[in-house]
This record gives structure tokens, sequence and C-alpha cells, in this order.
């Protein structure tokens, strides 16, 4: 008899097992707008895993500016980039954002995962590298391991092992890619060591800036600019799904390089573009990141006194820099069982368990937004010393 490609699905019970327990924690229903209160399954909880850092998914401004796309351009462009489904919006948001972050031109995907395939998959081609931090994210690996290159990863933000990497291939065409803000440990990547190891080595960098586009900097252009060295960026990506308040991928660069990405990337050729009601979102949310910094001062003197407050519990916040806080927790079944205990007590957060984190390291990831109040703040904290204690993770 020959072998059913189904026999994994039938045989794949762990999912079914957790939700025995009571204990899954994927897939909710969020019936409201996304908010630092939505409600799910019919209740309202505080949230503490949205990406949307500076609150602008619910903005009137943002809003009033997405409708007026769909009134304008009306539901979908019906079709690729490269055919029939560029407008004029796109253009506008691409040229908004290149000035934005300070780069000649820029390109608009249709999600940030498609732009890191995309990118990363034309630019690093036969005979080349692309090297990379072993905690990047998935949608980085996924454009390495669609191009013709090899790829090599580095121990998490060593620079050492980078080093040592670099050195294995040099004389090579190199891109090394990295997240500016580490999406699960919110650690800050070491952007000067990397680009003087890039410089002595001939190798081209690119940043993920999907954690922080909008969050680090003065004007909010993210790691670059945070440590006054945009200029050594070559590629800067970003997503439009967490601080713009939409959905969509940017890569910024020098314009042959965007010129090039245009025309080869398979994520952007191959696939219908970015609708105008999300477009409209995200031309309103650059402007709104520009008008008000505000937003990002508040919010990176709220993840400061998060860091405290849970430190001062006993909680290891690792090694957070910014507004994304991981708890350490214990094993999966810990991380599952607080999510439930946070979950009745109408907090809605994440559990990162193995593999994307080794065993017994599982976290719950927090994340925090400019419209939390603190009277939220305060129910968060209040919550997780109750449940902490309780399941012993904290004394
Ligand atoms: C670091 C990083 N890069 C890329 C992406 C992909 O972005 P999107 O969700 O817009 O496809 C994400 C999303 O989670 C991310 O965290």
């Amino acid at each position: 008899m020959s072998a059913d490609v189904f026999e994994k699905c039938f045989g794949f019970h762990a999912v079914d097992d957790l939700k025995q327990t009571g204990f899954y924690p994927y897939f909710h229903r969020v019936e409201s707008e996304q908010g630092p209160e939505i409600i799910v399954d019919g209740s309202k909880k505080i949230v503490v895993c949205s990406n949307n850092y500076l609150g602008l998914a619910n903005h009137p401004k943002v809003i009033e500016s997405s409708i007026l796309a769909a009134k304008n351009y009306g539901t979908s462009c019906t079709g690729s980039r490269f055919l029939n489904g560029t407008n004029d919006l796109h253009e506008k948001v691409e040229r908004k954002f290149a000035k934005f972050v300070g780069k000649e031109d820029a390109i608009l995907f249709t999600t940030g995962h498609h732009s890191n395939l995309g990118a990363i998959s034309c630019l690093v081609g036969k005979s080349e590298v692309v090297v990379t931090d072993r905690l990047d994210h998935a949608s980085i690996i996924d454009g390495c391991r669609l191009s013709f290159g090899e790829m090599v990863r580095f121990r998490h933000n060593d620079m050492k092992d980078l080093k040592r990497q670099l050195a294995r291939y040099k004389g090579k065409g190199i891109l090394i890619v990295v997240d500016g803000v580490f999406s699960m440990e919110g650690d800050i990547t070491n952007l000067p060591e990397i680009s003087k190891l890039a410089k002595k080595y001939g190798a081209r960098l690119f940043v993920d800036e999907a954690h922080s586009l909008g969050v680090l900097g003065e004007k909010g252009t993210g790691t670059g600019e945070y440590f006054n060295m945009q200029d050594d960026v070559d590629v800067v990506m970003a997503t439009a799904s967490k601080s713009l308040a939409s959905i969509g991928g940017f890569i910024a660069s020098n314009s042959k390089v965007i010129n090039y990405i245009k025309h080869n990337a398979r994520s952007m050729i191959f696939t219908a573009s970015l609708p105008p009601a999300c477009v409209g979102a995200i031309d309103a949310a650059l402007d709104l990141i520009v008008a008000e910094p505000e937003r990002r001062a508040k919010l990176m003197q709220m993840a400061s006194k998060m860091k405290k407050e849970f430190k001062a519990m006993g909680y290891n916040v690792n090694n957070s820099q910014s507004p994304i806080i991981p708890l350490t927790v214990g094993n999966d079944l810990v991380a599952f069982k607080m999510w439930r205990m946070l979950f009745d007590e109408g907090i809605f957060a994440s559990p990162v368990v193995t593999p994307a984190v080794p065993e017994g390291q599982s976290i719950i990831r927090t994340s925090y937004m400019s419209t939390h109040t603190d009277n939220h703040l305060d129910f968060i904290l209040d919550k997780f010393k109750k449940v902490g204690k309780h399941l012993g993770v904290i004394a």
C-alpha cells in the first residue's frame, strides 16, 4: 500500500489534548477593535500581546483615511503590483516611507512576510551568502531558504560568532540580515558592531525594523536612528502590521537596489497588491508617527515602568530593551496554565513555547501600547503577581 500524506494529520493529537485541558491559547475570537481593551470570546480583556505599539489601529484619522481610500479606489487592486495592481496611493506611501527612513526609494509588498521573502531571496544569489542572527524572525529564515545562496547563522547578538562566520566567507558576496528589535526577546541588535564587521568584510546590511519602526529613535525611524547610523543600514525592512496599524511591508534602499527587487522579487510579482483601504491606513499612520512623538515617549516610559515592576516582583524579564517584555515562566505546561489563569483574570497574553524557545524556558510575551492607561498597567501587574505566585513562578 502506498504512503498517505494525510497520515501526519490523522495522527496529530497534541492540539486536541491541549484543548481537553482547557489551556489551549490559540485562535481565540476577538470581537471588537484592537485597543488596550478588547472583547474575546464574549468577555472584556486587557491586552498585553498586541503589536499596536502606538495605538493607531483604531485612531479616527487612520480609519478615515482607510475608508476614503476604499471609496476612491474600491476594495481590491485585483492583480499584482507588476501588472495592473499599482495605483498612485501605493506610490505615494512608498515615497513617504523612503523619505521617513532616509533612503532613496522604497517598495511596498502585500505583507511584511512577503517583503522578507522577496527581497532576501532575490538579493542573495548562487554562490553568495546570507548571514542571520539565530533569533531572526521566521520570515527572514523563509527568505533565506528561498534564495539560491548559502544560509549561515550566528549566535544571538554574539559579535565574536558573527565575525567568525564572516571570516569563513571572506571575499564572497554577503548579506547580513538582523531584526532591529527581536520579536520575542525585546532586545536590540548590536548595530554598531555589526556595521563595523559588515564594512570590514564587505558585507551588505539588512535590518528588519518590524518592532522598531515608530518605537525607536527620536523620529521613530527605528534601530538605525536609535544608534545614529541609519546611513550604515543598506536595506531597511518594515512591516505595516504593527506601529503602522495596517498590513503590508516596506523595503527601502538605494534606487538601483529597489529597482532590482521590484523586478525580481517573486513574492511581489506573483501576488496581488495591497488593497487601497490598507494603503490609506498606512498613509495616515505614517503622518501620525511624525506628528505625535509623545506616543513614542509615553510607550517607552510605560515599558520601563513595567520592567521595573516585574523585576521587583521577581520575574525574569530577560534582556528587554523595548516595549516587548518577555517573562520566563518555566516549561510549556506552566506557560499554558499561566496563560489560562491570566485569561480568566481578564488578561489577554501570549505564551511562547518550544520549539520557539529552549525546553524549560517558555515565556509569556508581554507588549505595550501607548494607549494603555495607568489603570490598565496596574491591573496587569496585579494579575501577574497573583497568578505568578499561585504557579510558583515568583516567590
Ligand atoms: C521581525 C518581524 N519581521 C517580519 C514580520 C512579518 O510581518 P507581517 O506580519 O506584516 O507579515 C514580523 C511579524 O510578526 C516580525 O515580527
